[in-house]
């Protein structure tokens, strides 16, 4: 392999840009091609990054074939491109990042896996949170001990009025509403930080009652590149579950595109024998010291920063593809995700607890 790798990204709204900024400020990376469906997408990507005219394309399919160079790509687009676009390039034997959610569902994901293990090509899921800057100050707290046992977490990330539009509410092309979309990223974090244990049943409940709350005065926020007037919204807008691992620890969900709370709420707690931790948005610690119940806060900051982190996330990709080196975000780790969530909405549409 060349010493600088030819890269590609297939879907180019919204997050593409932090995939493409990434890629350009690493050194040992060409942004060779890109692809959209959508020509005014592809072209506005294509002119902001200096992607010449004859290699953006409006099907990856085509963009693989003419263009067997590529070593990598990123999958950017809606969730459910995922699975073919990433089959596709693994078969043309490409590298791909894929970002998260893994796929629609579980048997989507598998389908993933087995297309990179034919291919002998790497796969890795975008679950960028592993590369914060406040994964690794809890993560090495944990590995000293500080927190002891941790057999109980929370995983909260709710929107007010957070409904993307577009494709986000459509569930023939998202698989889900704030569960698959915001809930991933939470659930991902908590159950990597607590060891990465293995999901044995899940109880969940959805619910529909606000919809993308179309009548709300002096809306503002994240809207899709795909938000129109005239968008369907048939997911769930809001989402709670418990989902209990092998080694007896629970997690406790909470999801929203919309609900009635005061304020959007992103926030993680994890309650150890020793200690517990809140990440909202700096790390603050409940301990004790010599019989004492202590508050701690660090000195330093340590709330998420967006500075760098899919920046860690893009340059551990390139590091795994031309180094070799293990992936931090393996496709298994993104199909045991799905597996979770396939769990929740079972469980929310029966009304009972899934056995995983
Ligand atoms: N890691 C994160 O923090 C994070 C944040 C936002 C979104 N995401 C994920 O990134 C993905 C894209 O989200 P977004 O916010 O950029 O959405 P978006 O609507 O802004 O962009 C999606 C793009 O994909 C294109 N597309 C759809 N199908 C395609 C296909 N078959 N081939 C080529 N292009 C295709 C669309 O035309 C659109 O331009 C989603 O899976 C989402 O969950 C991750």
């Amino acid at each position: 392999m060349s010493e600088k790798i030819k890269v590609a990204v297939i879907g180019c709204g919204g997050i593409s840009q932090f995939h493409l900024d990434a890629y350009q400020a690493n050194p040992r990376v060409e942004i060779y091609a890109l692809c959209d469906i959508d020509e005014k997408q592809v072209n506005k990507r294509g002119a902001e990054y200096s992607v010449p005219p004859c290699r953006r394309y409006l099907d990856c399919e085509t963009m693989l074939k003419d263009l067997p160079e590529i070593d990598a790509v990123s999958v950017c687009t809606w969730n459910s491109a995922h699975a073919p676009c990433t089959i596709a390039a693994l078969k043309a034997g490409k590298h791909v990042l894929c970002e998260k959610p893994m796929a629609l569902n579980a048997k989507e994901a598998q389908s993933m896996i087995d297309a990179a293990k034919e291919s002998g090509k790497l796969l890795m899921i975008g679950f960028v949170r592993r590369f914060g800057n406040d994964c690794a100050i809890m993560q090495d707290l944990i590995d000293d001990g500080q927190f002891g046992e941790i057999y109980y977490a929370k995983a909260t990330y709710l929107r007010r009025n957070g409904n993307p539009g577009g494709w986000f509410g459509d569930q023939s092309r998202s698989g889900g509403g704030p569960l698959i979309d915001l809930g991933v990223h939470v659930i991902d974090l908590t159950r990597y930080l607590m060891g990465n244990h293995r999901p044995v049943s899940v109880y969940g409940a959805t619910f529909q009652k606000l919809f993308n709350r179309p009548d709300i005065k002096l809306a503002d926020g994240y809207k899709s590149v795909s938000a129109t007037d005239h968008d369907i919204c048939d997911v769930e807008d809001a989402v709670t579950a418990l989902i209990r691992f092998d080694n007896g620890s629970v997690v406790s969900v909470e999801a929203s595109f919309t609900l009635n709370l005061e304020k959007d709420k992103g926030d993680i707690e994890f309650f150890g024998t020793k200690a517990g931790a809140k990440m909202d948005p700096e790390l603050h610690i409940y301990s004790t010291m010599n019989g004492y119940m202590t508050n701690i806060n660090l000195a330093a900051k340590s709330a998420l920063s967006f500075d760098g982190l899919f920046a860690n996330e893009i340059n551990h990709f390139v590091d795994c593809v031309i180094d070799g080196i293990p992936c931090k975000n393996p496709a298994e780790d993104g199909l045991t995700l799905m597996r979770i969530l396939d769990g929740i909405y079972e469980s929310a549409r029966t009304g009972h607890e899934v056995i995983l």
